[in-house]
């Protein structure tokens, strides 16, 4: 279904299939090396050459997508990373984290493993273009400390895996879950994430917060006492 593109180095392969969906519906861009890969909420996205999955699948729609239908295409994302990782590591525990992490873990470790950025580009009210930018640590070793969040891959928790087989399975899980309504996703993100009820903290502010509704659009309903706030993909969070 979609069009693939494999580079050896660029930017960020969100930007090249920003470029690339000028002229195409539905691209694929991998890469070996990204220079100036990008992460959630202004953050870089840094990783080794030829060690890990720089992906980024991008789709455009001719009729245009409101803003909440467009909040199904990040949980589609983490989603499918969930799935492909799930069959290629059977072992390994993998778990969501909100908004659109997968923590992988087994009896000695646990960190995140997988991240995914979504792009959109609208002409007024509606959304024409989505890319699903995916990083996977597969092979790297030694990461750089990052508070909170502890990276791994796969080879750290000794599983042994070829990019290819996981890019071509993340690819046939993402046309999968392309197929699904946004209701499907929403609820099969609802059941991964298993927050509801939870306490989490939030960056920037005192106390714990306990999730009582997860939105329609993906945002968390947290309450403390008598305070209620909303938490979207913008709010750094913690909870086990
Ligand atoms: C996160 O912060 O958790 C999201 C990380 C997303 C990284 C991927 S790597 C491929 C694609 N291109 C980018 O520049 N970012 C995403």
């Amino acid at each position: 279904m979609f069009k693939k593109y494999n580079f050896a180095n660029v930017g960020s392969t969100n930007d090249i299939a920003k470029k690339l969906l000028e002229t195409s519906n539905t691209v694929m861009v991998s890469t070996e090396l990204q220079t100036k890969g990008k992460g959630r909420n202004g953050k870089k996205w840094i990783g080794e050459k030829a060690q890990n999955i720089y992906v980024s699948f991008g789709l455009k729609t001719e009729k245009g997508e409101s803003g909440e239908e467009i909040t199904k295409y990040q949980m589609l994302g983490s989603l499918a990373v969930l799935k492909s990782l799930s069959e290629i590591a059977p072992k390994v525990k993998f778990t969501l984290k909100y908004p659109n992490d997968i923590i992988a873990e087994n009896e000695f470790l646990k960190g995140k493993i997988s991240g995914v950025l979504c792009e959109h580009e609208f002409m007024g009210m509606l959304c024409f273009t989505t890319i699903i930018g995916i990083g996977i640590n597969v092979n790297q070793e030694k990461f750089d400390e990052i508070p909170d969040n502890t990276p791994v891959s796969l080879k750290i928790l000794k599983v042994e895996s070829e990019r290819e087989v996981i890019l071509q399975k993340l690819e046939e899980n993402i046309v999968e879950l392309l197929k699904e309504k946004r209701s499907a996703i929403v609820e099969m993100w609802k059941s991964e994430l298993k927050i509801l009820g939870k306490n989490v903290t939030v960056k920037g502010s005192d106390g714990e917060w306990n999730v009582r509704e997860i939105l329609p659009d993906g945002r968390l309903k947290v309450f403390k006492n008598e305070e209620t706030r909303i938490i979207d993909n913008g709010d750094s969070i913690r909870y086990s």
